[in-house]
């Protein structure tokens, strides 16, 4: 497993539409490992893989100890509740704001073996998901801010480690 580069805003990639995996095979468990790999490093709550420089639909995240990976990752079954949170993002670390998410939420998908999956979710998980599938997308999280003047500066490494607990940095 290895380390990858994250890619940071401005880099074209962040703003494509990742492509469709048609069969879930070593290459595929491969690039699935180093996302993890960077995604502990960072350390992050999830990461997509245009995030480090591939444009396909592979998603991993990591939650409350729980890891999670979906490739071809669909949300369905939203609810409509919404609810605020804070969230950063590894491609454009020191920034934070909140932003509105469905608080419940089903993920389909397939496994790293390539078995069908869905994922039940809710709270900081859901929105981990939800924030990575936007990145499939080509969708920063401060798209979803339309007031601008919310999005926050983190100025020290004391708050950086008050909003680990906090807000989904993925
Ligand atoms: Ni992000």
């Amino acid at each position: 497993m290895t380390v990858r580069r994250i890619v940071q805003l401005g880099e074209p990639i962040l703003r494509q539409k990742a492509k469709k995996v048609h069969r879930v095979d070593d290459s595929i468990r491969h690039l699935i490992d180093d996302m993890i790999e960077t995604m502990i490093d960072a350390p992050g709550s999830g990461l997509a893989a245009p995030q480090v420089n591939v444009p396909l639909r592979v998603i991993v995240t990591h939650v409350d100890d729980e890891l999670r990976v979906v490739v071809n990752p669909e949300i369905v079954d939203a609810s409509e509740e919404m609810e605020e949170g804070y969230e950063g993002c590894l491609s454009m670390p020191g920034w934070t704001g909140p932003v509105d998410r469905t608080i419940q939420i089903t993920v389909r998908g397939l496994s790293n073996s390539g078995k069908p999956i869905k994922i039940k979710s809710e709270g900081w998980e859901a929105r981990a998901f939800q924030h990575e599938v936007d990145h499939l997308n080509g969708i920063m999280f401060i798209d979803r801010i339309d007031d601008k003047s919310k999005l926050h500066r983190v100025e020290t490494e004391a708050e950086e480690e008050e909003l680990e607990e906090q807000q989904v940095f993925a």
